[in-house]
């Protein structure tokens, strides 16, 4: 399906999300055809630019990010002339009038019919002020339909996340509202719903009668690169815990959906936040990285990096283990872990089966066996492996093999970016990789208590891991502690 027609402000458009994600996943649209005739783009910023310098660093941004390599000159020339720049700060109701003139004017020569979507690509502090002048100027409602998107963080905690809530409900209705955590937009993100309700042979054993435990890993080799002031306010558990994992966490452990839509989808989503046992600061070990290698090269100190505090208290590493109190999954922990500066980038969950009851081959204890692991590999090397045991050939012995799906070589193409997906989805106006009211603040509930006893609690002796290793020791002893392991990534 193609949307109608639209136009796209984006409010930050000289940040760099606009030129390494939005504008790159327009483009391979596109590309693709498959943006509506007349689409626009209107950049939204307060740098004192023309057209031609906004157009023109929007080619360069493209040409350096986009999956697709260098960019096509006809194509980039009519893709180019629906771009617009509108300079203005996000506080001043001029520009926001200016802004109503210019989208009156592209629905006249455009066509675009006064579809809208407004993407919120700021530093969340100008949230409330955008929304706040889009009401005001009767932006939230036009003769066609409007949309906003909005960026992670959504909030620091629950109050912030319900204050920002309300904030945007008092313009914009719940169904105008995208919040957007790009881990739904990445395709093997979504082939877990597909393998689990599109397959028989697997929801029969997805439960506690056969899993032993789940392991949820997104590690990156990456430190806090530029984004130092930013993640310094954040942290691990902000950053990557209550968002990506925590989705990733909803669609391994929800029920199926009746149907396959945006409500009966995250009405399933938001069950399991709610069957999950509260937290304390107990379930948790956290980490931040101090000087050690990534990827053969010295690198400095998460303390040393720029716009860090030298005696920074923020968590580049968060393990934790919860428990989901309901029928399907009472007593089976899930384990998550996300960290910076860790060996690998490697982002994967895994559901560990339960032992075969007995042993028949005398040869080889029970317990010299490894489990039964299926692997979704989300990212690099995208693709689902199970392990079972297996007969060496002309030996008695017993060895693992793992039996292998992988995107590359079964589908052969690259992936659609995440926001390529996501962005198409907004435009069409299908709600369900996005995250619902109740669910982000349900996550927030759950982990707020967590975040206040970290900041009530006595100092850590941070840095407590090297650079370009797997995290503090705490984290081995705290998964050890059950008689289990990490999975050697
Ligand atoms: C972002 C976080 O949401 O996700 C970053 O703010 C993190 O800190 C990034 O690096 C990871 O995304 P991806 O798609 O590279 O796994």
């Amino acid at each position: 399906r193609t949307p109608e027609p639209c136009t796209m402000v984006i409010f930050g458009a000289s940040g760099d999300l606009t030129s390494r994600k939005l504008v790159p996943a327009l483009y391979n649209l596109a590309r693709e055809r498959r943006l509506p005739g007349g689409f626009s783009v209107v950049g939204f910023a307060r740098r004192d630019w023309t057209d031609e310098t906004f157009r023109e660093l929007l080619r360069e941004a493209v040409n350096a990010n986009s999956r697709s390599g260098a960019v096509d000159p006809d194509l980039w020339a009519s893709f180019a002339q629906g771009i617009q720049y509108h300079r203005g700060s996000f506080d001043d109701a001029d520009a926001y009038t200016r802004l109503a003139e210019r989208l009156a004017t592209i629905d006249a020569e455009r066509g675009t019919g006064g579809n809208r979507v407004f993407y919120l690509a700021t530093p969340p502090e100008a949230y409330p002020t955008i929304i706040a002048q889009l009401g005001a100027h009767g932006l939230a409602h036009s003769h066609g339909w409007t949309r906003i998107i909005i960026e992670k963080p959504f909030g620091h905690d629950l109050n912030s996340a319900q204050a920002l809530n309300a904030e945007v409900l008092s313009v914009f209705s719940e169904d105008q509202v995208y919040r957007i955590d790009h881990y739904l937009g990445k395709e093997t993100v979504q082939n877990i719903l597909i393998f689990r309700f599109a397959n028989g042979i697997f929801e029969p054993i997805w439960n506690r009668s056969h899993i032993d435990h789940v392991q949820i890993t997104v590690a990156e080799t990456i430190g806090v690169e530029d984004r130092g002031g930013y993640y310094d306010t954040s942290g691990a558990l902000r950053d990557m815990i209550q968002n990506h994992l925590m989705q990733l966490l909803c669609l391994v452990a929800m029920e199926p959906p009746a149907v396959y839509d945006a409500d009966a989808v995250r009405d399933e989503k938001v069950k399991v936040l709610r069957a999950i046992r509260p937290l304390s600061v107990n379930d948790t070990v956290r980490g931040q990285y101090g000087p050690g290698s990534a990827n053969g090269r010295p690198v400095r100190g998460y303390r040393e990096e720029k716009g860090v505090s030298p005696t920074s208290q923020t968590e580049t590493y968060v393990a934790l283990k919860l428990f989901i109190d309901n029928w399907r999954w009472a007593g089976v922990p899930f384990y998550l872990r996300s960290g910076k500066r860790l060996p690998r980038r490697v982002s994967e969950i895994a559901i560990q089966f339960k032992a075969a009851p007995t042993m028949i081959f005398a040869d080889t204890p029970l317990n010299d066996l490894e489990p039964n692991v299926l692997a979704m590999k989300i990212q690099p090397d995208e693709g689902i492996s199970l392990k079972f045991s297996s007969k060496v050939p002309g030996q008695p012995q017993i060895r693992p093999v793992t039996m292998d799906f992988r995107y590359g070589a079964s589908f052969g193409v690259t992936s659609p970016e995440a926001y390529e997906r996501l962005l198409l989805d907004c435009m069409l106006g299908d709600g369900t990789l996005f995250t619902r009211r109740d669910e982000v603040e349900t996550s927030w509930a759950l982990l707020t208590p967590i975040l206040r006893d970290w900041a009530e609690g006595p100092p850590q002796p941070f840095p407590n891991y090297e650079a370009g290793s797997w995290g503090p020791a705490a984290a081995d002893e705290f998964i050890a502690r059950d008689g289990r392991f990490w999975r050697r990534l």
